[in-house]
């Protein structure tokens, strides 16, 4: 279990003044659930591919067993972690505070926790579809057991077209409803509401771009992260440490104020 934070004291007012948190959370947040980041160097088979380039439908057209196998290993991690405390801390937060989630992450470890999230940016992992029909697809294809550089996707029941993760790839549009939700979320805000900004780099648009939105309704911007990103200078303050340190600390001084 991880050392809990030191809070600046414009932290826990902010936080105890608030009515409302909307959380916005990148690959970070699953970063002590044993998820490798985005930007953290890759480690094994995966270490020679950037996982930018994979997440495209271009590297999907040209080898979808390539990035087949990526996602299927990720899926295995992902169905083998646990969520960390930062992320039962946001579970318990929701018993103090109007919550909001949005994430942008495509596991489902926020909602292993107990919370209910607003919106995931980036899909879901998990909500598989055909690349070409778009059927959903039912059940989860077999996984390999180590990560291998190819893995044959399974095939559509309806059409037999590759089935791919229901993730959002580079130059795809965000869902509909995420973004609705998201927008419905910031809106809410008002003076005296904070907005947590939890390990993300802050550089992919539009999920960089809602720090400040929410701070031009009124809210308190809070970045949680062990290291500066592009958001740290718009945010009203910076609290250096990982999510499974700060956000129970944060939950903490609730419980006490
Ligand atoms: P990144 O991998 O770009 O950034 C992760 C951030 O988390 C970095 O700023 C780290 O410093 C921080 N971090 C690392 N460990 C942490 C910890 N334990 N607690 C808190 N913060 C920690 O991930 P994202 O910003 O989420 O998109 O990346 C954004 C998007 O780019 C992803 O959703 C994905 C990616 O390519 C698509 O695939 C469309």
């Amino acid at each position: 279990m991880p050392e809990t934070a030191e809070l600046p004291d414009g932290v826990v007012t902010a936080v105890r003044g608030a009515r409302r948190v909307l959380v916005l959370t990148g690959a970070g947040m699953s970063a002590e659930s044993g998820i490798a980041t985005f930007r953290d160097a890759q480690t094994g088979l995966w270490e020679t591919f950037d996982p930018g380039q994979l997440a495209t439908p271009e590297a999907w057209a040209a080898d979808p067993a390539l990035v087949w196998a990526w996602y299927a290993w990720r899926i295995r991690l992902v169905r083998d972690a646990e969520p960390n405390p930062g992320h039962r801390a946001l579970a318990d937060l929701a018993a103090h505070r109007e919550v909001a989630i949005v994430t942008q992450n495509i596991d489902d470890l926020h909602e292993r926790a107990g919370s209910q999230v607003a919106a995931h940016l980036h899909g879901s992992l998990l909500d598989l579809r055909c690349a070409q029909c778009g059927a959903p697809f039912e059940g989860l294809p077999e996984l390999p057991e180590e990560p291998v550089e190819r893995v044959t996707p399974a095939s559509c029941a309806g059409c037999g077209g590759d089935v791919r993760p229901g993730v959002v790839w580079f130059g795809e549009v965000l869902p509909e409803d995420a973004v609705r939700e998201t927008e419905a979320a910031i809106g809410a805000l008002g003076p005296g509401d904070v907005c947590l900004v939890v390990g993300t780099s802050g550089i992919v648009f539009p999920a960089a771009g809602y720090p400040s939105a929410a701070a031009a309704q009124g809210a308190t911007v809070i970045e949680v992260n062990p290291v500066e990103s592009e958001l740290s200078d718009l945010c009203h303050h910076v609290v250096r440490g990982t999510a499974a340190q700060v956000l129970p600390a944060l939950v903490t001084v609730l419980d006490e104020g």
